[in-house]
């Protein structure tokens, strides 16, 4: 019998995860058919029920849903809990459990940039949203040398970092103490949209980075902001977020089947579309 999974959002119209998935199961030959549904917010708890009465075996939540997507579910995964929301949703006999494999992808991702020395690493965050929750979550959990949160708005980044209290201190820093610091950074992230746009300012001012810095940006459209192209020539390495997007389809789709899934084959097809 055919397999269905599907992603619910509000709107759904950019989500290049049908594409992803559904060359996916073709290439392995899997019998399953991947669809987008867009899902207005007073609907949410309905959708999640017509899904379990339709046998659908598994489906992605993006925005605005990740967060009250919680309480529709059976089981949800510790991570997912910590970073405070669910992107994965697979169906176990009649019952829902959910993950966040946004945040372990990303990890996946920079851990293939930067090898075992991330542990040793003082980073930077910039921004303190739903994007910044899952990758400073993960790196708290990870263990890093230093987890140092900027935004605009002082109080998100105050309550991540009591989140997060208890796998590290986090410090959160005002722009001019973040600018301050920037030198000392080994790794600096940019979570923020600032640069999904051309006209877009900078995340952050690049001249005073260390030499050798890893540049990571969660953007993947453009595929290089101006920000890491800006970067790039003193940047050790940089990374921008189709890594993330690949990783965190691929967990998905391991979490959904139990079987391995063809990184390769994702990443080719999705730089081939981005081109
Ligand atoms: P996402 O799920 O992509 O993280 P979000 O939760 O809306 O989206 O968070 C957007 C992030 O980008 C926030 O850190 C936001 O800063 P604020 O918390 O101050 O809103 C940041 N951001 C967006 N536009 C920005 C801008 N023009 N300048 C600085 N930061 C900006």
């Amino acid at each position: 019998m055919m397999e269905n999974y599907a992603v619910i959002g509000h709107p759904i119209g950019h989500s290049k995860s049908p594409l992803i998935h559904n060359s996916h199961f073709e290439t392995l030959g899997r019998n399953a058919i991947y669809t987008s549904y867009d899902v207005p917010p007073e609907h949410l708890g309905a959708a999640v029920e017509a899904f379990q009465t339709l046998g659908v075996k598994g489906f992605n939540v993006t925005v605005p849903h990740k967060v009250e997507i919680i309480p529709f579910l059976d089981f949800v995964d510790e991570e997912a809990l910590d970073i405070g929301a669910v992107n994965t949703v697979v169906n176990r006999e009649g019952k829902w459990h959910g993950y966040n494999t946004d945040g372990k992808g990303y990890l996946n991702g920079l851990i293939e940039m930067t090898g075992d020395a991330l542990k040793q690493m003082r980073v930077l965050v910039i921004g303190a949203g739903g994007a910044s929750r899952a990758v400073a979550t993960v790196l708290a959990r990870h263990g890093v040398e230093q987890l140092a949160i900027t935004n605009r708005t002082t109080a998100r980044a105050d309550e991540l970092k009591a989140n997060l209290a208890r796998y590290i201190d986090v410090d959160v820093l005002d722009k001019s103490s973040a600018r301050r610091m920037l030198p000392s950074f080994d790794l600096i992230i940019n979570t923020t949209s600032l640069g999904m746009n051309g006209e877009d300012t900078l995340p952050m001012e690049t001249e005073d980075m260390k030499t050798n810095v890893y540049l990571s940006d969660l953007i993947y459209n453009p595929l290089e902001t101006r920000w890491l192209q800006i970067g790039k020539p003193k940047a050790k390495a940089i990374q921008n977020g189709l890594s993330m997007f690949i990783e965190q389809a691929a967990l998905a789709y391991e979490i959904w089947t139990e079987k391995h899934a063809d990184r390769a084959f994702m990443s080719r097809m999705i730089r081939e579309e981005m081109e």
